[in-house]
């Protein structure tokens, strides 16, 4: 029964681990220049493409940086981007945002998307 028991606390262990992936940021960076650089700079000051600059965009409040020209939906978001709000934004955004115009269809590969946010993360 111990050793049953010593096996579930294991596994529960190693499912946790696995839903909290650790991100890894310079796989990050190559998913950010495949999926997201189209649209989207990250260095400061590099302006704006289609979508705002995402330089400091972890602790940033959604809608907000001057100067861009967000959707009605964006600016009304009401949220900060924290690392897990972009977990659940990136793989569907407009689940998360209704109305958004960054029409993008999502990063469904949950191995990806951790990556990603942990780049992104380390860009401040
Ligand atoms: C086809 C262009 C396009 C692609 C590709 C794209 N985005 Fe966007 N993104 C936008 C646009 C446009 C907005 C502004 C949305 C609005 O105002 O509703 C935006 C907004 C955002 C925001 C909100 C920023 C803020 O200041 O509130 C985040 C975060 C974001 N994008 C992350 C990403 C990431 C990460 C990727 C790559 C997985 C990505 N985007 C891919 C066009 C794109």
């Amino acid at each position: 029964m111990a050793r049953l028991l010593t096996f579930t606390s294991a596994l529960v262990l190693a499912l946790a681990g696995v839903a909290h992936a650790e991100g890894n940021p310079a796989a990050g960076r190559a998913v950010f220049q495949t999926q997201c650089s189209i649209c989207h700079a990250v260095t400061p000051g590099a302006g704006f493409k289609m979508g705002p600059n995402l330089h400091g965009v972890v602790g940033r409040e959604a809608g907000s940086l001057a100067g861009y020209s967000y959707s009605p939906a964006m600016k009304a978001a009401g949220f900060v981007w924290t690392e897990d709000k972009l977990r659940t934004y990136l793989p569907n955004p407009r689940a998360t945002v209704a109305g958004t115009k960054m029409t993008y269809a999502g990063l469904h590969n949950p191995q990806q998307v951790a990556d990603l946010v942990a780049f992104l993360a380390t860009q401040k």
